[in-house]
């Protein structure tokens, strides 16, 4: 039988480990650093973390709904959308991902653009 992404990279708890390197880098950034201020970061790890899983085979589902409902208030823009997309794929690749399996998650970031984006670009 194949063996998922979620599986080839070490499952939950190595990829709590990425996710947490990958919002540290969004903090940092200057141009979606601000949305995350008020945020309990422990429960977006957590939650992030269950959808990367999801994305990548993993023993969860995690429906697009949720993303829409979560992202809805925020008015996010496609510049910010993209900005977040980068610090992923660098994560992975920093994480040693291969580079068809980078391409992969974020192909399946990129099919939810729709449910994440509702504000214009400015
Ligand atoms: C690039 C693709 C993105 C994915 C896959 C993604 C995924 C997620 C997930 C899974 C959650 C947790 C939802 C839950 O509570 O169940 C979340 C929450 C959140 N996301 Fe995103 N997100 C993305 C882009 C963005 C961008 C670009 C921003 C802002 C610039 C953003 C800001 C937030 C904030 C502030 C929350 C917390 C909302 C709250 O707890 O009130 N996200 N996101």
């Amino acid at each position: 039988m194949a063996v998922t992404l979620f599986e080839k990279y070490g499952g939950f708890a190595n990829l709590s480990k990425i996710i947490m390197a990958f919002y540290d880098k969004a903090i940092d950034s200057d141009v979606i650093g601000p949305f995350f201020d008020d945020i309990d970061m422990r429960r977006l790890v957590d939650h992030q973390t269950k959808f990367i899983a999801s994305v990548m085979g993993g023993p969860v589902a995690y429906a697009d709904d949720t993303l829409r409902r979560v992202h809805a208030t925020l008015a996010i823009d496609r510049g910010s959308f993209d900005e977040m997309s980068r610090l992923l794929r660098e994560t992975l690749q920093e994480f040693r991902l291969e580079a068809a399996d980078v391409d992969m998650v974020m192909n399946e970031i990129e099919a939810r653009a729709p449910a994440i984006i509702s504000g214009q670009d400015r």
